[in-house]
């Protein structure tokens, strides 16, 4: 349906004008993550160069550009204002990897709607989230900026996040829209280096990989951005399979699509040719909009004149973009986001800090609980020690630009407003890496990674004097904020050997010890799991980092978050999932080696830690699972059900999680899927019946034509709190 505002723009547009539309510029001043920075921003918004721009905020700013664009431009066509705000605005809440952890759909929504509300207040109309990448590879530095490694849990999440950030209504001022990013297969990268090239099969893709951006897409996403790695040989930004067959026409796709940064331009790397020709292939291919690298502002009108673009297709890329001015209401006030009373109402208010703060306390993930250390007395006697104990610079995570460390609480202070009459006494104990280089290259946004200065033994006597005059020892410890996300790959994913010696000699103390680990990644923890010691996971918490934190530590939450990545015990598994195949020569059930299975002769085949696993102060029995009948029919339904009791000293709340088995399909099926999950309270002692239904629609996948389809058969199921239960049920599906 055409809008006639924007098809009189479109009338009236020169070519060139048309283009302009189609470029999207950053002054810089935020976080440039390649090598170029827009240039002669303003000249070039008068000139009718420009569609957008990222990277300029505040009401007063964004009015200063959008009047550039509205009384300097010959058409007087508003601009997008972008962002990067993929955690949080000012108010920083945990990475998005630990917030899936969370499983709490309202949650996540409740966070997405306070960042639109907050970044809107500072004139951003355009967020470029959620990156919805579905990863199996720890090693990948961006694993910490998405939901895990499950589609159906993704495409939860996808959905989620789209209806936080755009609301009901677009025009409302609190509401931004979205950008599902980065489509697609970005998180597949091999041997999990950043920007490397994906090959992946169809059926794979279709079944694994492409449901969390459908998700966006289905839940009315704005706008998609494309990854930097190539798919079938074909840079995502101009594989016209991607962006017009399976994007527009097989998902039936309306909004614009915009590049990632420069990777138009870096189509040339890849072997695609000069700038020319991937730009013409980009917007040939569906890309609407260049982000930074100026490929089509510079090259487009010389194509359309030699036939190798049509006029028609910039047409459309334009219209593209001005109905989603339109949809913002911009085409209607220019100066819909550039109120000047807002950001003091709206932005780092108690309300979002309290949000930030439960937030963070949901994402945190107890995996492992040793002699009923935890939760914490609120008078113990503490060794707080640890270099992320006393780490404002460390607590908001990667991709945090808008996010000021200053304001983030340190578990210290945190411990201090939450147990005030506990004796803390605190030590750094270790340096977050003792290996000087390694500190530089993660430093490049600022010095999170302290430069090895302080001599690692007096830290680490220090530390241990404490520790030996304490009732207990809680250590902070794991990775740097940059040493996960963009550009941030590791092939050694264990907590660095500075904190390892640290943590080693606190074990021998033979005091309880409890580790605050934090990562943007699933780490390799295996020694550590094997040391008598508690392990809480809190990721990156975020502004309210140390609030929370000691939230946990003392009771005040009971943990209830669990893994949504499967957490390897060497990197020599990986990419590794729960929903492996069972191959035809299936790994022995006892993790005893045998010849000719598929399995390792140093490792057993099963994570150290599955998806789905989280602890919690108490503990919760699954009785009773049952499916409601034996079978159900294409247009039926079954009801498949369990009841969870809370069985320990706490009250607490579980994430009961449903998973199946097709037994028989025409493509092999994988192991196990995750069909369903609900988060439920329990006091304590207290019992819960808890409901599944499943209908055949549940039971579609992709067949090897691609086709979506259910096929009838035997089904097995199991109800429980991880990925690694047993089947202990089964149905039919009929015809
Ligand atoms: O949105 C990001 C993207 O995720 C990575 N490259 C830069 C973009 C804009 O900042």
């Amino acid at each position: 349906e055409r809008i006639p505002e924007v098809e009189e723009l479109l009338s009236k547009m020169t070519l060139e004008e048309k283009i302009g539309q189609l470029n999207l510029l950053t002054p810089g001043g935020g976080v440039a993550t390649g090598s170029v920075v827009s240039e002669d921003v303003e000249a070039k918004i008068k000139a009718g160069n420009v569609g957008g721009v990222f990277g300029v905020s505040s009401p007063e700013k964004v009015r200063q550009a959008q009047e550039i664009a509205v009384k300097s431009s010959r058409l007087g066509i508003p601009l997008l204002i972008g962002s990067d705000i993929i955690h949080g605005y000012k108010t920083t809440y945990p990475i998005p990897l630990g917030l899936s952890s969370s499983w709490d759909m309202e949650l996540i929504k409740q966070g997405a709607q306070m960042a639109a509300k907050e970044a809107t207040a500072d004139g951003i109309n355009w967020n470029f989230s959620p990156m919805v990448d579905i990863a199996r590879d720890p090693r990948w530095g961006r694993i910490a900026e998405g939901a895990g490694e499950d589609p159906y849990l993704g495409s939860q999440i996808a959905k989620a996040m789209v209806e936080g950030y755009q609301g009901e209504d677009l025009t409302l001022p609190a509401t931004m829209m979205a950008t599902v990013k980065h489509m697609a297969l970005y998180g597949a990268p091999e041997a999990g280096r950043d920007y490397n090239s994906v090959d992946m099969s169809r059926l794979k893709m279709f079944n694994e990989y492409l449901p969390p951006y459908k998700a966006a897409v289905d839940a009315g996403v704005g706008s998609v951005m494309t990854s930097f790695n190539d798919i079938d040989g074909i840079p995502a930004s101009g594989n016209k399979w991607l962006l017009t067959d399976l994007l527009r026409e097989r998902w039936g796709f309306g909004g614009f699509v915009v590049s990632d940064y420069t990777s138009v331009n870096e189509m040339i790397a890849h072997g695609m040719g000069d700038l020319q020709a991937v730009s013409a292939m980009a917007i040939n291919a569906g890309l609407d909009m260049d982000m930074v690298g100026e490929g089509f502002l510079t090259t487009l009108k010389k194509s359309v004149e030699e036939g190798k673009v049509s006029e028609e297709q910039i047409t459309k890329a334009t219209r593209r973009i001005l109905e989603a001015k339109h949809k913002l209401g911009l085409l209607k006030d220019p100066y819909l986001y550039s109120d000047e009373s807002r950001p003091e109402k709206d932005i780092l208010t108690a309300e979002n800090r309290q949000l930030a703060r439960k937030a963070a306390t949901r994402s945190f993930v107890l995996l492992k609980k040793h002699d009923n250390t935890l939760p914490l007395a609120k008078s113990a006697k503490i060794a707080l020690v640890g270099p992320l104990a006393n780490n404002k610079n460390n607590m908001l995570g990667t991709w945090a630009p808008t996010g000021n460390p200053e304001l983030s609480v340190p578990i210290l202070e945190g411990i201090k407003n939450v147990a005030p009459k506990a004796n803390i006494q605190y030590a750094k104990g270790a340096n977050i890496s003792n290996d000087t280089s390694f500190a530089k290259k993660v430093n490049v946004f600022g010095p999170r990674v302290q430069i090895a200065d302080e001599s690692p033994e007096a830290l680490l006597k220090e530390a241990l004097d404490l520790a030996k005059n304490s009732d207990v020892i809680v250590a902070v410890v794991g990775e740097a904020t940059e040493m996960s996300g963009e550009a941030a790959s590791r092939t050694d994913i264990t907590i660095p050997d500075s904190q390892k010696k640290l943590i080693n000699e606190l074990a021998k103390t033979g005091k309880p010890v409890v580790l605050v680990l934090m990562s943007g990644r699933p780490l390799d923890i295996s020694e550590e799991m094997s040391l008598p010691v508690n392990i809480l996971q809190v990721w990156h918490p975020g502004v309210e980092a140390g609030n929370a934190v000691a939230d946990v530590l003392f009771g005040d939450y009971n943990p209830s978050g669990k893994l949504t990545n499967s957490w390897p015990r060497n990197v020599g598994q990986i990419p590794i999932h729960y929903r492996m195949k069972t191959t035809g020569r299936p790994g022995p059930e006892s993790g005893e080696f045998q010849k000719f299975k598929s399995n390792y002769l140093d490792s057993p085949n099963s994570p150290l830690l599955p998806f789905g696993y989280g602890l919690s102060y108490t503990t919760f029995e699954y009785t009773d699972v049952k499916a409601s009948s034996g079978s159900l029919n294409a247009n039926g339904s079954i009801e498949l059900s369990a009841t969870v009791t809370n069985t320990g000293d706490y009250d607490g709340e579980e994430v009961v999680q449903l998973y199946i088995h097709d037994k028989v399909r025409s493509v092999t099926p994988p192991g196990k899927e995750l069909k369903g999950f609900q988060k439920i309270a329990l006091k304590k002692g207290e019992s819960k019946k808890v409901n599944f239904k499943v209908t055949a629609e549940d039971l579609k996948f992709y067949n090897s034509q691609l086709e979506y389809v259910f096929e009838p058969g035997e089904f097995e199921f199991f109800i429980a709190g991880s990925s690694d239960a047993d089947f202990n049920g089964s149905f039919n599906l009929k015809k």
